[in-house]
């Protein structure tokens, strides 16, 4: 069926391209009944990019925000960013990629929740052997944000301690896995007894509930505080977490799981003893790149020196990404949550 396309060479395509990409996608904003599944064509790749057949897509909290109507997008919507597998197709100028070869990428493709994705081949990574399809998909997001926020947003050494919420979390056991072996010391939150054992299982050193935890995080630090918070939680947290913050401290903001945190008096900053608030976004944080190799060098060295161990949460089929919607928003989840075509 390669006659789907009418593609300039040196375009590489195989012969027995399917005719259709199934995909996932919003058709409006609202809850995730809004999902539906639909057969559109096969997406052709242009000039630089590479046409990708799905093993496995991640799941991630941003998704939730696009389908709700938090971030704005055009419905109907085909979220995604976050998928590994095949190289189907190869666009007009790529070099140094070749039919059948292993990527991943959390930045660089859109409408990953389907069957092939299309990816800028120049931010495209490609999948070293000992790597599993699995593995691939599920580090890049959460992967990548767990090194920039701990190497680049604020760079924590070792012997440090640090408070970094929802600690079984997908971010959150990567997280503390990561700065453990940086050295520092992990205090973490979770909501649950399950959950707190999955946390500690990840390395870390205090897991408290969301009740009192700037109390207790003050109790563990002598009085002093922690130099950093990392929070992912947002509305719920903020204020805890600047109440845990040592002088000088800096909160890094970095999701709003349990909604987005409502404008907020800087003068709060200068009382509290000159702290530091920043909210980042992945995409300030792989500019170039060398920013992608090096992250990405380190955290697939992490993963085969045993430091990083990815948890799969739960794995569903493509056509129930309103099922893996509905579990994360209800806090059912814990870890990477992939679906598979
Ligand atoms: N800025 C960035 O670059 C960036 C990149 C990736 C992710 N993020 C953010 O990082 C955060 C974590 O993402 P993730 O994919 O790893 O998700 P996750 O941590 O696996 O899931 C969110 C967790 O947040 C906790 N939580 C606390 N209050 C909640 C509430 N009211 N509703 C739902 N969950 C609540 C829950 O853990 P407990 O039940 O234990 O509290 C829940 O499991 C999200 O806010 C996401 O947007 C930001």
């Amino acid at each position: 069926m390669g006659n789907l396309w009418h593609m300039s060479e040196p375009t590489v395509y195989p012969e027995d391209l399917p005719d259709t990409n199934t995909v996932v996608r919003a058709t409006a904003a609202g809850g995730p009944e809004v999902f539906e599944s639909a057969q559109t064509p096969l997406p052709e790749p242009g000039p630089g990019q590479l046409l990708v057949t799905t093993a496995a897509a991640g799941v991630n909290f941003i998704e939730t925000y696009q389908r709700s109507g938090v971030y704005p997008v055009d419905y109907p919507f085909v979220p995604g960013t976050e998928a590994a597998g095949r190289i189907l197709a190869i666009g007009e100028g790529v070099e140094g990629y070749s039919l059948g070869q292993r990527v991943t990428t959390c930045e660089a493709a859109t409408g990953t929740y389907a069957s092939h994705f299309l990816v800028d081949a120049a931010k495209a990574v490609a999948v070293p052997d000992d790597i599993t399809d699995e593995q691939a998909a599920a580090l890049p997001l959460q992967g990548a944000t767990a090194h920039y926020l701990i190497n680049s947003t604020y760079r924590v050494s070792p012997g440090q301690t640090v408070l970094t919420h929802a600690g079984a979390g997908g971010v959150g056991q990567i997280l503390t896995q990561l700065l453990k072996a940086k050295g520092a010391r992990v205090i973490t939150t979770t909501s649950t007894e399950q959950k707190a054992q999955i946390a500690q299982d990840a390395g870390a050193d205090h897991v408290l509930g969301y009740e009192n935890f700037a109390e207790e995080v003050l109790q563990i630090t002598n009085g002093e505080g922690v130099a950093v918070v990392y929070d992912g939680v947002g509305k719920d947290t903020f204020a805890g977490s600047l109440k845990s913050l040592a002088v000088r401290g800096m909160l890094v903001l970095f999701g709003g799981a349990s909604g987005q945190v409502p404008p907020f008096d800087l003068q709060e900053l200068n009382k509290a003893g000159g702290l530091f608030v920043t909210r980042p976004a992945l995409h300030w944080y792989l500019r170039n790149a060398e920013e992608r190799t090096w992250r990405y060098t380190e955290l697939f060295s992490a993963l085969t020196n045993g430091d990083l161990t990815l948890n799969i949460g739960a794995t569903y089929p493509l056509a129930e990404a309103g099922r893996a919607h509905e579990d994360l928003e209800s806090r059912r989840t814990t870890g990477k949550l992939l679906l598979t075509p």
